[in-house]
């Protein structure tokens, strides 16, 4: 492989030098190699050619997840081949079409899962991949729904069996994961308790519909939920981990349920009497496992998020932003547990 020239997963990318200045150019944040998110580079890349049935989108928002930390330092389950570019979710507005292209036209606003190259200025797509974004979504909102929201929507009517009315114990409510949880339980008539570690994180949850809130950093949480449960704990949704779910696990009722979900507070050692004691279940939830191996019915679901998106049924949380150059920054807030709700990276560049 040349020095300038790289393959991204399948995208052979052509970076800035020494290219001619009639050449389309875009730019985009590259990981060189799997480490720190410190690393993180702007360059410049030769912008891809809008071939037959692609769209060229200019990126207005960018969606940042814990996910993208992870697997830019080399933790996450997944190690992308390096060099590669960061970011799964975007919001851009068309700017040029093939030809043939029915689905899109130059000017609309729409929201791409990319998988990959989001924290770029462009992306050129297959025109089935850009769906019309709903009007009651602004760039933010609609670039930071989509992995929070499905992985909810799958552990939810894929994983556990939810009755409304439940009861729901949700960890990480203020975080991007936990506060869709909230949000989507909310919505199918479940009653939710929010844990979360500081005042800010607990309002959006109770914002979102969450009858309570634990603290976190001041209350036992297996304790209080019971209380606020009346002891009818039925289901815990558990992206944190670390010390606080083996107490959300005894928390609940008999027959109850508990969703694995992320590990962001380190990776729990369930005990397993408390799990064969009242008969509880434990699932575990990898959304990003099933999307791959079943992408039209990923399909269908994000449309679905998308439709009740669109009735007011859920509602996304406005994100904080930070210039796409401040990525590192953003991704350092957001493992220092400083950030409320979801992130959106703007491009600046
Ligand atoms: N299973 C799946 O399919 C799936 C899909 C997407 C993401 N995930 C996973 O879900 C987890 C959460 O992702 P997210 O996007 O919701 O992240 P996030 O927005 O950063 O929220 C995570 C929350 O976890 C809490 N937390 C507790 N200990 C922490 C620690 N040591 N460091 C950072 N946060 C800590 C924080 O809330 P408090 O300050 O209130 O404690 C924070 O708000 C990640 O592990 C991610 O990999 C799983």
């Amino acid at each position: 492989m040349c020095s300038d020239d790289a393959y991204m997963y399948g995208t052979r990318v052509t970076l800035a030098t020494g290219a001619s200045s009639t050449v389309a150019m875009m730019k985009t944040l590259l990981v060189e190699a799997l480490g720190s998110v410190d690393d993180l580079k702007i360059v410049e890349m030769e912008t891809p050619k809008v071939g037959a049935g692609h769209v060229k989108i200019e990126i207005l928002a960018c969606g940042l997840n814990y996910v993208d930390a992870l697997m830019i330092e080399g933790k996450y389950q997944i190690k992308p081949p390096v060099p590669y570019r960061p970011g799964s979710e975007v919001v851009g507005r068309v700017v040029e079409v093939a030809s043939d292209v029915t689905r899109a036209k130059v000017g609309d606003r729409v929201f791409a899962p990319v998988g990959i190259g989001g924290f770029s200025n462009e992306a050129v797509l297959h025109e089935s991949r850009v769906i019309p974004i709903p009007a009651n979504l602004t760039d933010g909102q609609g670039a930071t729904f989509m992995q929070s929201y499905l992985t909810a929507w799958f552990a939810f009517n894929f994983r556990a069996s939810l009755v409304k009315g439940d009861t729901m114990l949700v960890l990480g409510a203020g975080g991007g994961v936990g506060l869709a949880g909230v949000d989507l339980a909310v919505s199918m008539g479940v009653r939710v308790i929010a844990a979360a570690s500081s005042e800010e994180k607990r309002q959006l949850a109770l914002n979102h519909g969450a009858f309570a809130v634990i603290d976190t950093t001041t209350e036992d949480v297996k304790v209080r939920a019971r209380e606020l449960a009346d002891n009818q704990l039925d289901l815990v949704y558990d992206p944190v981990g670390g010390e606080l779910a083996e107490q959300a696990l005894r928390a609940l009722a008999p027959g109850g349920q508990y969703m694995v979900v992320g590990f962001v507070g380190g990776i729990p050692r369930l005990p397993a009497n408390h799990i064969l004691l009242t008969n509880r279940t434990v699932v575990g939830v990898d959304w990003g496992a099933w999307m791959a191996r079943n992408q039209l019915e990923n399909s269908k679901i994000l449309m679905e998020v998308l439709d009740e998106i669109s009735q007011g049924k859920l509602h996304p949380v406005e994100p904080v932003t930070y210039p796409m150059s401040s990525a590192a920054q953003a991704l350092h807030d957001m493992q220092d547990r400083k950030i409320a709700g979801k992130v959106a990276l703007i491009p600046d560049f």
